[in-house]
């Protein structure tokens, strides 16, 4: 599987880097081809002449070589590669990579490279478990980042639990599985809109109603349908999420702005999926002023927001339609009444009642209903769920 193929190992300044040194030499003994980035404090921890040596290829630290000005280029690097693994990645790095940071070649290589990244963190344990990691880990997880996870062990600062480096071994085979799963650009020349999160129906200059979407399955399908070639257009409501590489945004709030940008949209589209999580009902009107509270109760009249999977649904001809049913009783029932109405080519069940599905969570666990069958998914990362999802619209192309 690694024969042939183009691997940036990246190192950073961890006591695990002498592990580096294994792993260079069982990617190189797999017929990887290996180029070595290191930060300058890896060099403190395992010297360029034994990663030259090994990786049979001159390491890179500096933009440039201070001898002969020779420039070392991050963009020829980055798009040179199948793979960049960073291992082990510490805490800083990590905490750079989250936030976009770019001094030094390492970094710069990642914010170049357009094949898949791995990380494989190195810390000691209350590092690794503290917020500000996890939450950069979370991060870089949304934006595409494979993790491989410490293991439990005894670490540097003689302390035991989790934070040790994967070992060389397990690293090598999750870099072959992330290369085995990198899908040939099966949709290529075709164009999907994806509508996804929450719309926000205003009742007046500050209060709004909304939902619990956090959009993070409409994002994973928007990276998995580019992946594979396809053009996204990603029609947005509120989510903290970044943009995924390579898709075009156009950010909504309201179900009629959403209605209006998906419309416009559709014709020039192969297909959509419908994602969002959008209000099925809006104030009647806005309040142009704040409203101030009175003594007694109050109700706000609320009119019906349009349908925009059923209306893209009347249009679709031979396009292709995905929608998402969340339901909390007589699931199947509802879904096929759904994918009937709406002429969805296929519906995804989002059964509320299962632990680990819905909303904020970063796994779902979900059914997909067509005209002919229905096929009950486990437990899975949404990426893993829009994988599934973007396979079967494959089929039904
Ligand atoms: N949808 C849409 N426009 C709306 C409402 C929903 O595009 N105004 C899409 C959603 O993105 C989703 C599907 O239609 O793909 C969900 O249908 P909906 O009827 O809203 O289902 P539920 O939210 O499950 O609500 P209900 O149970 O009230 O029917």
């Amino acid at each position: 599987m690694l024969k042939g193929k183009h691997i940036i190992l990246g190192i950073t300044g961890s006591i695990a880097a002498y592990k580096s040194a294994v792993l260079c030499r069982l990617l190189v003994g797999a017929g990887a081809e290996v180029k070595v980035v290191m930060t300058p404090l890896a060099k403190q921890f395992i010297t360029p002449l034994t990663m030259a040596t090994l990786s049979k290829n001159p390491i890179l630290v500096d933009f440039f070589n201070p001898e002969n000005g020779e420039w070392n280029s991050h963009v020829k690097l980055g798009l040179w590669a199948d793979c960049y693994l960073i291992a082990p990645a510490t805490a800083n790095t990590l905490a750079k990579m989250a936030t976009g940071v770019a001094d030094n070649l390492l970094l710069t290589t990642y914010l170049s490279a357009r094949c898949p990244v791995a990380v494989a963190p190195a810390m000691d344990l209350d590092m690794y478990a503290h917020r500000a990691t996890q939450r950069n880990l979370a991060r870089l997880r949304e934006n595409g980042v494979n993790i491989i996870a410490p293991a439990a062990g005894e670490l540097a600062s003689g302390l035991v639990g989790n934070g040790r480096m994967a070992e060389p071994q397990d690293i090598v085979e999750a870099v072959a599985a992330l290369l085995a799963e990198k899908k040939k650009p099966t949709l290529e020349g075709k164009h999907f809109l994806v509508t996804a999160g929450a719309t926000i129906e205003a009742i007046d200059p500050v209060r709004y109603i909304s939902n619990h979407s956090s959009g993070k399955m409409g994002y994973a399908v928007a990276e998995e349908l580019t992946s594979r070639g396809a053009r996204v257009t990603l029609i947005s409501g509120r989510t903290a999420l970044d943009t995924p590489k390579g898709v075009e945004r156009v950010d909504v709030l309201s179900a009629e702005d959403m209605y209006q940008a998906c419309v416009v949209r559709f014709d020039e589209a192969d297909g959509a999926v419908m994602c969002a999580a959008v209000a099925d009902y809006t104030p009647q009107s806005v309040a142009q002023e704040k409203i101030k509270k009175g003594e007694g109760d109050m109700a706000i009249a609320l009119k019906r927001t349009r349908d925009i999977a059923a209306e893209l649904g009347q249009r679709k001809g031979q396009r292709i339609l995905v929608g998402f049913a969340m339901e909390t009783q007589n699931e199947q029932a509802n879904a096929e009444d759904k994918l009937r109405r709406k002429n969805f080519d296929f519906i995804v069940l989002n059964s509320l009642r299962v632990e680990g599905a819905g909303f904020r969570g970063d796994t779902n666990v979900v059914s997909l209903i067509d005209a002919a069958e229905r096929k009950d998914l486990p437990l899975m990362s949404k990426r893993e769920v829009a994988k599934h999802i973007v396979d079967k619209i494959e089929e039904k192309l």
